[in-house]
């Protein structure tokens, strides 16, 4: 028998300040990528490509390795920050690297999306859906919105709250039982 080829997920963030929450919480989903059978998981950290303006030229062979693992992948997860009600200005320019026609172009998406407020980030994963849609990707139903941020991370890092955590990591269980079966087969009622 032909063993299964793993799945190819890669994870990218969308916050560049120190520290930032969009990297806590997107590790958790990694973390929980990384206990799973079967999948081999990148981590995009965007302070470490250089994002050209659109119609400029630039970016190092960082950017090229980032474009070919995103053409390369199985799924993508997309993680945000809310700012001032929308997606970050990063992951806007993070998504226009990757070209037009753009590499998210068939590829399932799963969202993540964090912020300081009690409504969440519910705005910022509207918009991220659209963005998506609009350059061809599939963005996934349950995406996850982790509102109070600053409330159920610590400074290592950590997820001090079990539901929260729990939410967070079905993102990742989400994606996976997509990308393994996209069109959940029926039990036969006869
Ligand atoms: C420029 C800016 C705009 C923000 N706008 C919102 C907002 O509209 N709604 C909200 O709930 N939080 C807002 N916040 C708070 C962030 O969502 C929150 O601090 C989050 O932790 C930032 O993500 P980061 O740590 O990944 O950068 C804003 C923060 C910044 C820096």
């Amino acid at each position: 028998m032909t063993p299964t080829a793993p799945l190819k997920i890669i994870a990218i963030g969308g916050s560049v300040r120190p520290d930032n929450y969009t990297m806590r919480a997107l590790r958790v989903v990694v973390d929980q990528l990384e206990r799973t059978e079967g999948v081999e998981v990148q981590l995009v950290d965007p302070v470490t490509i250089e994002w050209p303006a659109p119609g400029l030229d630039g970016g190092g062979p960082e950017l090229l390795a980032f474009q070919e693992a995103v053409r390369a992948a199985d799924g993508v997860i997309l993680a945000s920050p809310e700012y001032h009600g929308s997606i970050s200005s990063v992951l806007k320019r993070i998504i226009e690297n990757l070209g037009y026609p753009n590499g998210l172009a068939g590829k399932p998406v799963a969202m993540l999306g964090v912020a300081a407020g009690v409504i969440g980030a519910i705005q910022t994963l509207g918009q991220l859906r659209g963005i998506i849609s609009h350059v061809g990707g599939l963005p996934l139903p349950g995406a996850v919105s982790v509102p109070k941020v600053q409330e159920v991370f610590d400074e290592a890092g950590n997820c001090t709250d079990e539901g929260m955590e729990k939410f967070i990591r079905g993102l990742a269980d989400g994606l996976v039982r997509y990308l393994r079966d996209p069109i959940p087969s029926r039990a036969s009622s006869s």
